[in-house]
């Protein structure tokens, strides 16, 4: 693809991953029932990926939220889907695509956190350190990125793209 500058992590590089942060987590969860919380539409892919790997019991939610524009309102988030079901007593760990100034993972575990879950965690696919503006709780990361645009494995870039099976940094032009 003319739109792709190069290729960060591979399909085969990403399911090993997933597969090693997997089995972290069912370790970590051993002997508990795990709720998986998406965020549409960029985690979905993630998700059901790290989830086919997981070995406990597990269930799945999905929040949908909509930003505002960043450059008039940077880190303002509206959540435009809510969770289907209650998280009051358990264990649930949210599940991300990337996290970059990090406003949307924090204001995603306010959210969260005011419904009662026992606990609560973080997991991402992607980790953009360089542009951190708000500090968060991460648990579980995938790769960490340099601060380059990307693409693939559910990012997008204007609703595309979220079908290739590896991550990539798209062409500037
Ligand atoms: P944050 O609130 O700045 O951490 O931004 C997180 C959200 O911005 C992600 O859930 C993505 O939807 C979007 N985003 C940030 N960086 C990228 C990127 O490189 N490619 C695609 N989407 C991105
Ligand atoms: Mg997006």
């Amino acid at each position: 693809m003319p739109e792709i500058e190069r290729v960060l992590f591979t399909e085969e590089e990403i399911h090993r991953r997933i597969r090693q942060v997997a089995a972290e987590i069912s370790a970590d969860y051993r002997d508990r029932e795990l709720k998986l919380v998406g965020v549409l539409k960029g985690s979905v892919f993630f998700l059901t990926a790290l989830a086919r790997e997981l070995t406990g019991r597990v269930t799945v939610d999905f929040l949908g939220i909509s930003s505002f524009s960043p450059s008039k309102a940077p880190g303002m988030v509206r959540i435009s889907k809510d969770l289907d079901e209650s998280i009051e007593g358990e264990d649930v760990l949210l599940v991300e695509d990337i996290i970059d100034t990090g406003f949307t993972t924090r204001y995603l575990l306010q959210h969260l956190s005011g419904r009662a879950p026992k606990s609560l965690a973080v997991c991402t696919l992607l980790d953009r350190t360089p542009r951190r503006i708000v500090q968060i709780p991460l648990d579980y990361r995938c790769f960490e990125i340099p601060d380059r645009f990307v693409v693939g494995f559910g990012l997008d870039y204007q609703q595309l793209y979220r079908n290739l099976k590896y991550v990539a940094v798209l062409n500037p032009d």
